[in-house]
């Protein structure tokens, strides 16, 4: 399915303003991260450096938890997730049947089963009451996904699960997000972030964990590093991978995280924006009352998103699918009836988005679009 289906994944790179191409994503990254850069290319050490614990301790402070280890990517984050629960031959992990195929296949590949759950098609976000339904006496974890950077109902999810499974959030995409009081990263047992260019803060490719468990945020760190434990001469007591985020990709976070509170600010006011135009004629993104919504992409919702998709195209608006029904990709098929899922599938529709999108490009995008409504 994925095939001939362009990625969700657009590398994001700088696109034109004016009449030119809009593209889907547009890093807010300039001098700062290039000062940030150029210092670790003057030390010589690219990799395993300083700049590593710098970019750990700015993410743990802006998330609010003790620990943050950075990866390589989303990605690892959660597969190193499952391996540091645990998670094997038997075991299940409760999914949302509408997200970023990634958040599935960190369970697979560990040997467990990822027990998929139907979604909102409104919210995007998993059905806690469903959840409750697919809980077993296998089930060793819940992956709550805050899709697009929207929190998932915490509580209730909470309340659909025993007491002794663990809540993983999937935050890839819900750093600056918060939940009531609390920030998305800071919720679950552990969370799993990711720094691709779609996300406020982005190292080109990078992820990290974050956690107030110093034995898990341990075992992420021997498993991101060969498996290594610390020690003289050093051991490895179980095998471990190169999840590693290299100094470099690091430097350029710090300055990132250090004006995440201004990242966020401007995309709200161009999701304000967007919300002006599009909220009276599609589905428009939203959030619960108390909650903040981390922004990671606009995603609305409309019949013809298909010809929508292909007309904006036409007009060089680099538009995208929403994400994917994990239900239906050949990997997962034949789990079950998932319709919230199938419908977001077919409806949800990625807008170019960044906060250094002018009004005039969210007036080209929110013109383009209305022709579809
Ligand atoms: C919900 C979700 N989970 C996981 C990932 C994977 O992150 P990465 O691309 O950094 O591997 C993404 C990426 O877009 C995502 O949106």
């Amino acid at each position: 399915m994925i095939t001939g289906v362009p990625g969700t994944s657009g590398d994001g790179g700088a696109g034109a303003a004016g009449a030119g191409p809009i593209r889907l994503a547009r890093p807010d990254v300039g001098a700062d991260e290039l000062a940030a850069i150029s210092e670790v290319l003057e030390s010589g050490q690219l990799t395993m450096g300083p700049w590593v614990e710098t970019f750990e301790e700015a993410l743990a402070r802006a998330v609010g938890t003790a620990h943050a280890v950075a990866v390589s990517s989303g990605t690892a984050a959660l597969h190193l997730a499952m391996l540091a629960l645990g998670i094997g031959e038997g075991d299940e992990v409760i999914v949302p049947a509408y997200t970023f195929p990634a958040t599935a296949n960190a369970v697979e590949l560990c040997r467990g089963r990822a027990v998929l759950v139907d979604v909102d098609p409104e919210t995007f976000l998993v059905r806690p009451e469903l959840v409750a339904e697919a809980v077993t006496p296998r089930t060793r974890a819940v992956l709550a996904v805050h899709l697009f950077g929207r929190p998932v109902e915490w509580e209730e999810l909470q309340t659909a699960v025993p007491q002794d499974v663990p809540l993983v959030e999937d935050a890839a995409g819900a750093l600056g997000a918060r939940y009531r009081e609390t920030a998305c990263g800071a919720l679950g047992l552990m969370a799993c972030l990711s720094f691709h260019p779609r996300k406020i803060v982005t190292t080109g490719e990078g992820g990290a964990v974050t956690t107030d468990e110093s034995e898990l945020a341990a075992s992420i760190r021997r498993l991101r590093h060969h498996g290594i434990a610390g020690g003289t001469p050093a051991d490895i007591p179980s095998p471990g991978l190169n999840y590693r985020l290299a100094d470099v990709l690091c430097a350029l976070g710090v300055p990132q995280l250090e004006r995440l509170e201004s990242l966020l600010a401007a995309r709200e006011r161009v999701a304000g924006w967007y919300e002006e135009r599009l909220a009276h004629i599609v589905g428009a993104p939203g959030v619960s009352e108390g909650d903040r919504h981390g922004w990671q992409a606009y995603v609305v919702t409309l019949d013809r998103r298909d010809e929508a998709l292909a007309g904006l195209r036409a007009e060089g608006i680099e538009a995208q699918i929403g994400t994917y029904a994990v239900s239906a990709l050949t990997a997962y098929r034949h789990r079950g009836s998932f319709p919230g899922a199938d419908r977001a599938y077919a409806r949800a529709l990625a807008l170019p988005f960044a906060g250094t999108m002018t009004e005039d490009e969210v007036d080209r995008v929110a013109t383009a679009l209305v022709r579809y409504a």
